[in-house]
């Protein structure tokens, strides 16, 4: 057996180890690491073969299961064939191929693509299109962009500077300038324990209001949210909030962008969540699920009039100078097929919808347990937020987190906020495996 793959001495040289684990408690894990060697379906296995249900699809990624055959024989075919090609001046047919076929799942109105490799470089690159789509077309007064408190939208600097998670930007300096934000849309008075969109908070939306007051709305470029907030510790919008701030940002002419990436991909039982609460935005940013998570991708879709904005220039200009080495990398892009093919197959990016009162009854059903303080659902996501500890805030999430491992489910936790979204795969057997895990878990958290 080869030396690195062999349980024990992987545990035991992790407290040694060079890896610089992100986003991880470098120090406890490598003392008590948790590892998932092997994955298949719903589940994960660990090194020594222990069986692991997926309650959070990775991380938030592989919508259709682990190790799908068709996406992995996809990916083996490809790399085979074409292990890289330029993308700058330079083409391969599989880019052209998928943006084809991608835009046979995307709302409506969006028409034009263009590829990055993760959530954070569709952020970053979504966030630049609307700075220069505004100048191309002689509103290069429009500087400023808006993000939302608790909003995460990866961790490049444009991303890091709208997001609104207190933890994710205090060490990181003045980030970048002319950054706003609105308020957050979490209200436990008035909405906890709400099922699907709560009913109290559209009005959170005019806050957008007091921005183009203070700064005036000619300077602002763009205002970019998640439909529903997850890394922050998922907040389902209002009920009419996403299109009280459409209408805002139609009236100052300014861009709305939907950050999709965990929400697109059928995740709330249409392909986005765009489709699901019929509001369009100017731009979506996806990553994760647009390859089930298998090869890294992201992408920016956008309005016909976006791209076409920057179609005026003489012919023989780069309109766009922004791209990445492996922007529409021939792997993702074969991967990405092989996805877009079982989505599609199988019928997953609307399952979500079929499962959803089960799985909301599901969830609400561990609101006897113990410091469960709110239940929050919309699609197959559910939070369930646990009272902090006092002078310990995220202790009593780390510890649920833990301990659903050691009874072989897979939560994750955000602060005290459990996070739970399967794969769309998921049977009802292991939806009641899982909110039973949880609750035992719960009942043996202090
Ligand atoms: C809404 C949102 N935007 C952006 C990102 C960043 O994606 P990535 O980690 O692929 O850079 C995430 C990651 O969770 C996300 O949830």
């Amino acid at each position: 057996m080869n030396e690195r793959a062999r349980p024990e001495s992987i545990a035991a040289t992790l407290e040694r180890s060079p890896y610089f684990m992100p986003f991880s408690m470098n120090r406890a894990f490598k003392k008590a690491p948790r590892l998932m060697a092997r994955a298949e379906g719903m589940y994960y296995y660990t090194p020594e073969g222990r069986k692991i249900l997926d309650g959070t699809s990775g991380l938030w990624c592989v919508n259709a299961g682990h190790c799908r055959k068709p996406i992995v024989e996809a990916v083996q075919k490809g790399v085979a064939t074409l292990d890289f090609a330029p993308s700058f001046q330079m083409g391969h047919p599989l880019a052209f191929e998928f943006a084809e076929r991608l835009t046979k799942f995307l709302p409506e109105g969006m028409t034009k693509i263009f590829f990055t490799n993760s959530g954070s470089e569709s952020v970053d690159t979504a966030l630049k299109l609307a700075l220069a789509y505004h100048r191309v077309r002689g509103e290069g007064h429009r500087v400023r962009l808006i993000g939302r408190e608790k909003g995460y939208h990866g961790v490049n600097f444009g991303g890091t500077a709208v997001g609104g998670i207190v933890g994710n930007r205090k060490i990181f300096g003045a980030l970048v300038a002319g950054v706003d934000h609105i308020r957050h849309t979490h209200d436990l008075q008035r909405n906890a324990f709400s099922r699907g969109q709560p009913k109290h908070g559209a009005e959170l939306a005019e806050d957008l209001e007091r921005l183009t007051q203070l700064h005036d709305p000619s300077t602002i470029a763009a205002v970019i949210v998640e439909p529903v907030a997850c890394s922050g510790g998922i907040f389902v919008p209002p009920v009419g909030y996403l299109q009280k701030l459409r209408e805002i940002c139609d009236k100052h002419g300014i861009l709305l962008i939907f950050d999709e990436v965990i929400t697109g991909w059928g995740r709330l039982g249409k392909p986005f969540a765009t489709d699901h609460f019929g509001v369009m935005p100017d731009l979506i940013t996806s990553a994760k699920g647009i390859t089930n998570g298998t090869v890294p991708m992201g992408a920016v879709f956008m309005k016909e009039s976006l791209y076409e904005a920057f179609m005026t220039g003489p012919e023989l200009a780069i309109e766009l100078p922004h791209g990445y080495t492996y922007s529409a990398h021939p792997l993702a892009c074969a991967a990405g097929l092989g996805t877009l093919k079982v989505y599609e197959d199988e019928g997953l990016l609307t399952r979500a919808a079929e499962l959803a009162p089960y799985w909301e009854e599901a969830a609400h059903s561990l609101k006897d347990c113990p410091n469960v303080i709110d239940i929050r659902n919309i699609g197959l996501i559910a939070a369930i937020e646990l009272a902090p500890r006092a002078g310990a805030p995220s202790a009593r999430g780390l510890e649920a987190h833990v301990k659903a491992f050691e009874k072989g489910c897979y939560m994750r936790v955000s602060g005290d906020t459990i996070a739970l979204a399967p794969p769309l795969i998921v049977q009802k057997s292991e939806i009641d495996q899982l909110f039973g895990t949880a609750r035992e878990v719960l009942k043996s958290v202090a």
